[in-house]
């Protein structure tokens, strides 16, 4: 197939997405309107010019995605990825889920979840009803509906939003070419179903690719969905992020993916602390998550309406948190940012040498640090 057919046949793939994303998000709506007492619904309706803003962007991020693969950085075949047999046989559950989620959005049930589920031993911040899912993270029906509603959500765009991190990661990576592709080792950091680290196998068919997540019944999709794929099975790892189990300078690159704005303003920071600590000298950090205001101030109620509409309790904060600064303060360097559609891009490199603390301490400080042994 030529250039040109192949990237018609990218847009129209990617149009009927959106189409199909707007209308059923248009008919879900309508029916949410119904049975949702209207006290507990997110409020403002979007304006128009603020509509065709955000259709613009997607038109963007999926030319972006297209030159990307044209330009070699993934295949293109990874454009045209999607499961259908997931599709066929979960989307319906999608529909089914609705009275489920419409009672406790009514009685503002935000942390229920079914006898059957174990909860212990997580952080009481994830124990959640994240986007309203039934049984939060924590069940195998869970995590067959995830990617059909992030798909939804960001009306088709999702995997090329993840997709956004593949070139800064390649580019990252190029600083150990003198290293055996088979020995370069990236960690995808809250992994989820695996969307991404299928994105990094085929940009990187060698590499040895980890996957923690806290997760055991998204764990289990990612396997289940990795192991279809040629080339070494990623390894997964049921883990805290904010306590990774590996050796410091252990890994060439470590991602992360629609994760920060999840977690409570003290996790974030000891996760971004631990991803330092596990990369090498030299290695690359890139976050993909959504935008926040200082990038799209007039995206703000977009965002607000966010916080109800899909039951994020620490989205509010995420948006004006400075994730740089957190970079910065963990010791990462060259902290650079990328905003495509609805998400934004982090990409921090862990010095060669570590950074002097005292340039930026106090004298106080400064005394402290010289004091210790
Ligand atoms: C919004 S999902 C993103 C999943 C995936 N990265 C993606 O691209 O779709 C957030 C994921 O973070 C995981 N998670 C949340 N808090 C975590 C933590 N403290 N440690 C490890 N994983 C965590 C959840 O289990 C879930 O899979």
């Amino acid at each position: 197939m030529s250039d040109t057919l192949t990237k018609l046949a990218y847009q129209t793939f990617q149009q009927g997405k959106s189409y199909f994303g707007l209308a059923h998000k248009t008919v879900s709506t309508q029916l949410t309107n119904l049975f949702v007492e209207s006290s507990q619904r997110a409020t403002k309706p979007i304006q128009v010019d603020l509509l065709l803003k955000i259709q613009q962007q997607l038109s963007q991020i999926i030319e972006t995605d297209w030159r990307d693969a044209e330009q070699g950085i993934y295949p293109a075949s990874l454009l045209f990825e999607n499961d259908w047999y997931d599709f066929f046989r979960h989307y319906p559950q999608v529909w089914f889920d609705l009275p489920l989620i419409w009672g406790r959005v009514n009685q503002k049930r935000h942390q229920e979840f079914s006898a059957q589920v174990e909860t212990s031993g997580y952080p009481s911040y994830y124990l959640q009803n994240f986007h309203h899912q039934t049984d939060g993270y924590l069940s195998d029906t869970s995590a067959n509906l995830y990617d059909l509603q992030v798909d939804i959500l960001f009306n088709g765009a999702a995997d090329a939003m993840r997709r956004r991190i593949l070139a800064p990661l390649k580019q990252g990576l190029a600083k150990f070419a003198d290293i055996a592709p088979k020995q370069i080792r990236v960690l995808d950091v809250a992994c989820g179903t695996g969307r991404t680290l299928k994105q990094i196998r085929a940009m990187l068919p060698k590499a040895s690719l980890h996957g923690i997540d806290l997760s055991e019944a998204y764990l289990r999709k990612a396997n289940q969905s990795l192991s279809q794929k040629p080339g070494e099975l990623p390894q997964l790892v049921q883990a805290n992020a904010e306590a990774l189990p590996f050796l410091d300078n252990y890994f060439h690159a470590v991602t992360s993916v629609f994760l920060f704005h999840e977690l409570p303003p003290q996790a974030r920071q000891q996760v971004i602390e631990q991803c330092f600590r596990v990369l090498k000298p030299g290695g690359t950090f890139v976050i993909c998550d959504s935008i926040q205001v200082m990038d799209a101030p007039d995206f703000a109620p977009v965002m607000e309406g966010f916080v109800e509409t899909f039951h994020e309790p620490y989205y509010r904060h995420y948006t004006t948190d400075n994730l740089v600064d957190r970079l910065e303060q963990a010791g990462f360097a060259d902290v650079s940012v990328e905003v495509h559609f609805m998400s934004k891009y982090l990409i921090a490199r862990k010095p060669i040498a570590p950074t002097p603390l005292v340039a930026t301490q106090t004298d106080d400080a400064k005394q402290l640090s010289y004091d210790r042994p």
